[in-house]
C-alpha cells in the first residue's frame, strides 16, 4: 500500500444524511398512513458487520467489507477499530468499509466507545488472539435485560486467559491461548462469536458446544473460513476449529439485514399494504414468515428463496408465538410484530424467552390504545379497533421500530422519543418508509 492509500485509510465518510440527528435529543414524527407498499431494497446486516469488523483484527492487511450499514454502532466500530490503530476509510453512502488491520497496536478499548455500544466486547476475542491481551470496560446492561458475559469470561478462563476485574475495567491476559472443550449453558450469538475468534488461531482443537447459529453467526463464520480458518459445524449445534497460524484478509460481502426486512413487512402487514424485497432471504426469516401467514397475510417467497413478497390480509388474525434461539421467532421482530397485533383479531399470546426484561415497550403501546396484560415473560394482546397517536419513548433499537410501526395505523399523529436508538439500529429506514407511503420524519428538538 502507498503513503497516499494508507493517508486515505482514516477517513469515516458519513453523510449529513445518515449523520443528521445522530444526536441523542432527536424523535420520529409518524402520522397515520396510507398502506405501507412498493418495492425496496435492503442494507446489510448489523448484527453481523459488527463482529465481522471486529474479526479483522485476527487479520494483517487490507480488507475490503460490501454492504456494511451506516448505522451508528457501525460508526462507533469503525471508532474502535480506529482508536486500536487501523487505518478505516468508510462511506455510508456506497456502504463500503476498507480498513487497513495491519497498523493495528493497541489492546485497550476506552471505555466512552464501550458505553456507546455494547458489542465492542466482540473485539476481546480477536485482541487475545492477536496480542494474548485485551482491556475493555465491562459493558453495561441495558433496558432489556442484564445481558452479563459470564459466558464469554468463563470459556477464555478455561483457554489460559487471566481475567482481572478492577471496577469496571476487565483486563484479560494470557501467555497462549489453550485449545479446549467448551460448551455454554445457553446459544450465545456474542460468546459463540467471541469464542470462535479466539479459537481461531489457538493451536490444537477447540471443540464449543451448545453454540449459537443465528445466520449473523454463520456469515462470520464464513467470513472466516474465507480468511483461512478450519472451522467445522457439526451437528447438533457443536463447532470445532483447527487452529492455523495466521489469517489473511479479505473482501466480503454482508448478508442482507434480515430484522431491516422484518420491519418492512410487518409495516406493509399492519398498513394493508403490498411490498416486495428483492434481497430477502426466505431461510433467515422462516418462523417468522409462518406467523405473517398465521394471520393470514399472503406471503410469496421467489424461486431458491431468494425475495419475499407481503400482500396484507384486511382481516389480520391473533397468534401466539415463543421467541428463542434461530430458528425459532427472533427475539429482535418480537416487539415489531407485538404492534402489529395490537390490531389483529382476537387474543394473541407472545412469550419472551431471551431476554427477562424485553417486554418493556407494552407500556408504551399501551399509550397508544393497546389492550395489552404481562404476567411474567408473557403478554397477551387483545386485537382493538383502532390505536390513536400519543407521545411515547423508545427504550431499545427494536422497541423503537415497535411504536414507528404502531404509529403508522395509529389516529393522529405519534411522538416516538429515543430516536438514537433508531439511528443505532437501521439505516435511513424512516426515509425507506416514507418512500414507500409513510408519513413519517425524523426531527431534532
Ligand atoms: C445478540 O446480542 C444481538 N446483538 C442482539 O440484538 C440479539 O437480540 C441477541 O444476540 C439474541 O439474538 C448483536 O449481535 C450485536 P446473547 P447478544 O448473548 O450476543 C444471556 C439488537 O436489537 N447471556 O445471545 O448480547 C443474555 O443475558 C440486539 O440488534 C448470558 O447470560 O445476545 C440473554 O438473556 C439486541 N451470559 C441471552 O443470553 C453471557 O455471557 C442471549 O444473549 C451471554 C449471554
Amino acid at each position: 500500500m502507498d503513503l497516499q492509500e494508507k493517508s486515505v485509510l482514516n477517513k469515516v465518510t458519513v453523510s449529513d444524511r445518515d449523520l443528521f440527528l445522530m444526536g441523542e435529543k432527536n424523535y420520529l414524527l409518524v402520522h397515520e398512513s396510507p398502506p405501507i407498499s412498493g418495492e425496496m431494497s435492503l442494507f446489510g446486516s448489523k448484527n453481523a458487520s459488527l463482529p465481522i469488523m471486529a474479526s479483522l483484527i485476527l487479520t494483517s492487511g487490507v480488507s475490503r467489507l460490501h454492504n456494511i450499514p451506516g448505522s451508528a454502532d457501525v460508526i462507533n466500530m469503525c471508532q474502535l477499530l480506529k482508536e486500536l490503530g487501523a487505518g478505516v476509510d468508510y462511506n455510508s453512502i456506497t456502504n463500503v468499509l476498507v480498513v487497513d488491520s495491519s497498523s493495528i497496536n493497541s489492546f485497550l478499548v476506552s471505555p466512552e466507545i464501550m458505553q456507546k455500544m455494547r458489542a465492542s466486547v466482540l473485539v476481546m476475542g480477536p485482541l487475545l488472539a492477536r496480542f494474548g491481551r485485551a482491556e475493555i470496560a465491562l459493558p453495561g446492561g441495558c433496558a432489556i435485560g442484564a445481558r452479563p458475559i459470564d459466558y464469554h469470561i468463563k470459556a477464555f478462563k478455561k483457554m489460559g486467559v487471566e481475567c482481572v476485574i478492577d471496577g469496571e475495567i476487565l483486563t484479560a491476559k494470557a501467555s497462549g491461548l489453550k485449545a479446549e472443550i467448551l460448551g455454554q449453558d445457553y446459544p450465545s450469538v456474542g460468546a459463540t462469536e467471541n469464542i470462535l475468534m479466539a479459537a481461531v488461531l489457538t493451536q490444537g482443537e477447540t471443540t464449543l458446544i451448545n453454540v449459537s447459529l443465528e445466520p449473523e453467526v454463520l456469515d462470520v463464520i464464513s467470513v472466516l473460513k474465507k480468511m483461512g480458518a478450519k472451522i467445522e459445524i457439526l451437528a447438533p449445534a457443536t463447532i470445532r476449529v483447527t487452529g492455523v497460524t495466521s489469517l489473511n484478509a479479505i473482501d466480503h460481502e454482508v448478508i442482507p439485514d434480515r430484522l431491516e426486512a422484518g420491519a418492512l413487512l410487518l409495516a406493509a402487514a399492519i398498513s394493508g399494504g403490498e411490498i416486495y424485497l428483492p434481497g430477502a432471504r426466505e431461510e433467515h426469516l422462516s418462523l417468522f414468515l409462518l406467523k405473517l401467514r398465521e394471520m393470514g397475510h399472503t406471503v410469496v417467497c421467489g424461486s431458491e428463496g431468494k425475495g419475499i413478497r407481503l400482500i396484507a390480509t384486511d382481516q389480520p388474525q391473533a397468534i401466539s408465538l415463543i421467541t428463542g434461539p434461530f430458528p425459532a421467532f427472533p427475539t429482535d421482530l418480537q416487539s415489531p410484530m407485538m404492534a402489529a397485533l395490537c390490531i389483529a383479531q382476537g387474543e394473541s399470546v407472545v412469550r419472551e424467552t431471551v431476554f427477562e426484561n424485553r417486554l418493556i415497550h407494552v407500556p408504551q403501546l399501551r399509550k397508544l390504545g393497546a389492550d395489552i396484560t404481562v404476567s411474567g415473560d408473557t403478554a397477551r394482546i387483545n386485537g382493538v379497533r383502532n390505536l390513536y397517536g400519543a407521545t411515547v419513548e423508545a427504550t431499545d433499537i427494536r422497541a423503537s421500530c415497535s411504536l414507528v410501526l404502531a404509529g403508522l395505523v395509529a389516529k393522529g399523529s405519534t411522538c416516538v422519543m429515543g430516536a438514537y436508538h433508531w439511528k443505532r439500529g437501521y439505516q435511513l429506514l424512516d426515509k425507506k418508509l416514507a418512500a414507500l407511503g409513510a408519513i413519517i420524519k425524523l426531527e431534532a428538538r
